[in-house]
């Protein structure tokens, strides 16, 4: 034993395991969090049935009707902890420049003084579990380690479907291999004797990444993407600083592959604020007028994109199941990730049917009725009645399922590849009901990159927050670039340079907006499968296909250039949600140069520029 802090502690260090800094640093954190006992996950089925059953007899996981949902649990939070806390979320890099200002900063060593009494004893009376992971397949050139020490079994079960976890990764780390320490705990140590509640946290939160030593620490959080420290801190937040510094991209986007009748296949990134239908669109079913289209999915959330010799991009997504918004989703939006929901899922924060099963909104235009009789996702009674007086909701805006990517019947035969996809077009789509057109092509690299920077989002729920307020979202990385945004934007310009270099055609870039509205307020693009028409249109234009017609923000589908078999949508709700008002565009271009001055700091001339052209336009 290193340290007299941990007299009596076994660390348990499996015999496999033989990388030394891996080794130390568990010691040390142990010594630190003082948990009761050491557990290292093997990744195993058994070990996670074993900690399901764990979470169901501390009362954390409800067991779900095995005939109507087999080996599947529902957790419902603290209602304190149901979203991302990105108040609370830090990039502390040594130079506040470096995070900028769309990042809380605190200075590390300042950080470190605030952290150290928190994590002090932290995990008294509980288990530390020792979380080995792979983002993105077991040693993929693309692919990096983490591990992640928690006091949460929930965390522990959850990474087991997010991510590739068990004892393989051990192997890929060997002695010396480098991996992200991932420090995560509720922060609800216990008393010699004290019961615990069913979901431990701490009103104090904090979600902390040091970008220079790569390094993540959580207090206080059990929730999605302030606990599962794979996903948006890993693999978006420590990974883009890894992307700059390494020549590569760490994006919120989701990757698709689509394929005509005649068999060629295409892949997509594209990038959505949170909660803005990313798993819907990497799920799409073709609507009628698309027979022999296929579209698979390789990624719902996050790519990691890698320039190649042979010029391409190849993208992997690093996770390997879906944490996704559950309320929305039904048989219409998204039958493909309905199916996927069958079986082995974790539920979070859902409702329960009187029969054991599950339901949350959107559900009823399904079934075609409402349940007479719930138990919300905070243990009340929900019926129709209730919910007409008080607007109470079965389920969480932002309640959840977590889902292995193989229960995904349009999973693509790709999705594992270590190599990746090579990507052919890039999306980019806000969520504005106004201004913003249905789809545009970028001219050229330097306007699709202003089109992400400039991208606008009405807020949703998956951070905590008001709704419904305009924010830009520029590639949809606010919450989640771990540097600078100005130096991000100047990483794709430089992007081009490189491709270029390489002698390839870059990307096309798309920017989609499906939420425009009518004067009564109502949506006018079917959205879902029907995505599909604007996704084809893009194929056209990567194969030359498609004419377009010039607009100030880019080429623009004409009307008859998109298929329309199977859905009635006429020239005029086209105009609806394809026109350019100028006066609004003349209010939107003021925004852009607010949030050029906000981005100031190091951005890239080339944006400044391109607005200007593109206010050239709006006057002539
Ligand atoms: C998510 C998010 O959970 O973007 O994917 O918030
Ligand atoms: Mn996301």
């Amino acid at each position: 034993m290193n340290h007299p802090a941990m007299q009596g502690l076994n660390l348990n260090t499996p015999s496999y395991v033989k990388n030394a800094r891996l080794i130390a640093w568990v010691a040390d954190m142990a010594a630190l969090c003082k948990p009761d006992n050491v557990y290292w996950c093997d990744g195993s089925d058994a070990e996670y049935q074993r900690l399901c059953q764990q979470l169901v007899d501390a009362g954390t996981f409800k067991k779900l009707n095995e005939a109507k949902r087999p080996n599947s649990f529902l957790a419902c939070s603290d209602p304190s902890d149901v979203a991302r806390v990105e108040d609370r979320t830090y990039i502390c890099s040594a130079d506040k420049e470096n995070a900028g200002p769309t990042n809380n900063w605190m200075a590390p060593d300042e950080m470190r003084s605030t952290l150290q009494p928190l994590f002090d004893g932290c995990m008294k009376g509980r288990t530390m579990y020792v979380v080995p992971f792979s983002m993105g397949p077991l040693g993929s050139h693309i692919a990096h380690i983490g591990i992640e020490l928690t006091d949460s079994a929930y965390v522990a079960v959850n990474q087991k479907i997010m991510t590739r976890m068990g004892k393989a990764v051990f192997d890929v780390l060997g002695v010396d291999g480098a991996f992200v320490p991932c420090v995560h705990t509720v922060g609800a140590p216990l008393a010699e004797g004290q019961k615990d509640v069913t979901w431990p946290c701490n009103k104090t939160k904090y979600i902390v990444h040091y970008p220079e030593t790569r390094e993540i620490w959580s207090y206080g959080s059990g929730y999605g993407g302030n606990a599962l420290l794979g996903k948006k801190c890993f693999a978006l937040r420590i990974a883009s600083n890894m992307g700059r510094d390494q020549g590569w991209l760490a994006e919120h986007m989701l990757i698709l592959g689509v394929t005509n009748p005649q068999g060629k296949k295409y892949h997509v990134a594209a990038a959505f604020p949170s909660a803005c239908g990313k798993t819907n669109f990497s799920m799409l079913v073709p609507p009628a007028g698309f027979d022999g289209w296929k579209v698979t999915t390789i990624g719902d959330d996050i790519a990691w994109i890698k320039p190649h010799a042979d010029g391409k991009m190849y993208a992997i997504n690093p996770e390997a199941g879906y944490f996704g918004v559950a309320p929305g989703t039904n048989f219409h939006t998204n039958p493909n990730c309905m199916a996927s929901l069958d079986k082995n899922v974790i539920f979070t924060n859902v409702a329960l049917t009187d029969d054991g099963d599950v339901w949350w909104e959107g559900m009823e235009k399904d079934g075609g009725s409402l349940p007479a009789h719930l138990i919300d996702w905070q243990g009340k009674d929900w019926t129709p009645q209730i919910a007409k007086e008080t607007g109470a909701k079965a389920a969480h805006p932002n309640a959840r399922f977590t889902v292995a990517a193989i229960n995904n019947p349009a999973l693509d035969p790709e999705w594992d590849n270590p190599d990746g996809v090579a990507i052919d077009a890039f999306i980019f789509g806000g969520r504005r009901s106004t201004t913003v057109p249905l789809v545009t092509e970028a001219r050229s690299w330097m306007e699709g990159v202003y089109m992400a920077a400039t991208m606008g989002s009405e807020t949703t729920a998956a951070a905590v927050g008001q709704m419904g307020v305009v924010r830009r979202d520029p590639f949809a990385m606010l919450p989640f670039c771990g540097y600078n945004m100005s130096d991000y934007f100047q990483h794709w310009l430089d992007m081009e340079r490189k491709l270029e270099s390489l002698g390839h055609t870059l990307p096309k870039i798309f920017c989609v907006n499906w939420f425009r509205k009518d004067e009564a307020g109502k949506f006018v693009w079917p959205g879902y499968g029907e995505n599909m028409r604007v996704l084809k249109w893009m194929i056209d234009r990567l194969e030359d296909q498609a004419k377009g017609q010039d607009t100030i923000f880019g080429i623009a589908p004409q009307y008859a250039e998109i298929n329309w078999t199977g859905l009635d949508f006429s020239a005029q709700q086209f105009n609806t949600v394809t026109s350019i008002d100028k006066a609004a565009w003349t209010e939107e271009l003021k925004l852009h140069t607010d949030l050029f001055k906000q981005l100031e700091h190091h951005l890239p001339k080339e944006l400044g520029e391109t607005k200007a052209a593109i206010e050239r336009r709006l006057a002539a």
